[in-house]
């Protein structure tokens, strides 16, 4: 018997719709949302509107892509958690909504272990038991993998997400919101070696980014004319202006190779730990091409099998939780019509 999964994800600023047959994205609707860039950061309220107005021609697309009729679903998977209260809401009321009218079963879905099984959309496939590291805009995590629902945390951040370390680094160099891919941009002409920021020393897997950025404030109140780090704010506001204007490109480059080294430090402690050589990469961050090369290159030196989602997967899509609905159709996890948004969702 084939599987036709439909599938909405809405945690955050993307609207997105996709349709899975049988572990096979035929189509993947993301709808992003610009209203958020002149604030800085994504408005929650603004968010929940946005998808109101996005979700039903963005589902409607995903069917037209992937050529179904609504009648052939068999399942509709939607995301539960973690992720923008109001975002999800509306995504997890549109999903029952249709469920009921279309006498369907529905899946609940967890966000971050769908952003793991992205790497399960594509061939190659990792095998299991694989390491995920999953670095998102609000999660950091290495998640050890025994199969498509049974995973565990091994290593998480105990402040900032890796996602979040770009985009406060790029506000700090006045750059808009999200910044992780303008410093990603930037750092393709830059020196990654010319700034030095320091590592936290942080025990086992977890990892920490608060004290990078404020390293990175520092350096740039000082304007290149002290220490890193240090508490003395030696530049006008106009030298720091013209510091950051003139220096771009290096201080990017800088930045992302410090936040990648801590990154892949720990990827290559956890994989020493459980002596597994099947690794991927997953999430927002992992769109970053200086970590696509640098997870390639340590692949490499270590012998492991490396695995990136294709691009369109990495950043937040429906594809992912069409991917993770599939596989928990497979193990019959279905949610009540009853299930709550504001829940913490299950792997
Ligand atoms: O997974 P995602 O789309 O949403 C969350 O679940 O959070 O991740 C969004 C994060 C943002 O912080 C964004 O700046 C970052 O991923 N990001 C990047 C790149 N593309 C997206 N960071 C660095 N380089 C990129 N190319
Ligand atoms: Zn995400």
């Amino acid at each position: 018997m084939s599987v036709t999964i439909l599938a909405i994800e809405s945690s955050c600023d993307e609207t997105s719709a996709a349709v899975c047959v049988d572990g096979k994205i035929l189509s993947n609707y993301i709808a992003n949302q610009t209203i958020h860039e002149k604030y800085g950061g994504v408005v929650p309220e603004l968010a929940s509107r946005a998808h109101m107005q996005h979700i039903i021609p963005v589902v409607h697309s995903a069917v037209k892509d992937a050529n179904i009729e609504l009648s052939s679903i068999d399942a509709i998977a939607f995301t539960q958690a973690p992720g923008l209260i109001g975002s999800l809401i509306v995504g997890g009321q549109f999903a029952k909504s249709l469920a009921l009218s279309l006498n369907k079963p529905l899946i609940a879905v967890h966000h971050m272990q769908a952003h793991v099984l992205a790497n399960l959309i594509n061939d190659p496939k990792p095998n299991f038991p694989f390491l995920c590291l999953t670095v998102s805009g609000g999660h950091t995590q290495i998640v050890l993998c025994e199969s498509p629902t049974k995973m565990k945390v091994i290593g998480e951040t105990i402040d900032d997400a890796a996602g979040e370390a770009f985009d406060k680094s790029a506000k700090i160099l006045g750059l808009p919101y999200p910044g992780g891919p303008l410093i990603d941009k930037y750092a393709k002409e830059g020196d990654p070696t010319r700034f030095k920021f320091p590592e936290p020393k942080i025990e086992g897997l977890n990892f920490s980014f608060s004290g990078l950025k404020t390293s990175i404030l520092y350096f740039l109140q000082n304007a290149g004319k002290s220490n890193l780090y240090k508490e003395e704010f030696l530049a006008s506001e106009k030298e720091k202006a013209e510091f950051i204007k003139n220096n771009m490109a290096d201080i990017c480059a800088s930045i992302q190779n410090r936040i990648v080294t801590i990154l892949l430090n720990k990827l290559k402690k956890a994989a020493i730990e459980t002596g597994i050589t099947d690794i991927c990469i997953a999430g927002g961050v992992s769109a970053n091409s200086g970590l696509r090369m640098a997870f390639e290159k340590t692949g490499k030196e270590n012998n492991w099998n490396t695995f990136i989602p294709a691009f369109q997967y990495c950043t937040d899509n429906a594809g992912m939780i069409a991917i993770t609905g599939y596989y928990k159709f497979l193990e019959n996890k279905f949610a009540e019509l009853s299930v709550n948004s504001s829940a913490r969702a299950e792997w």
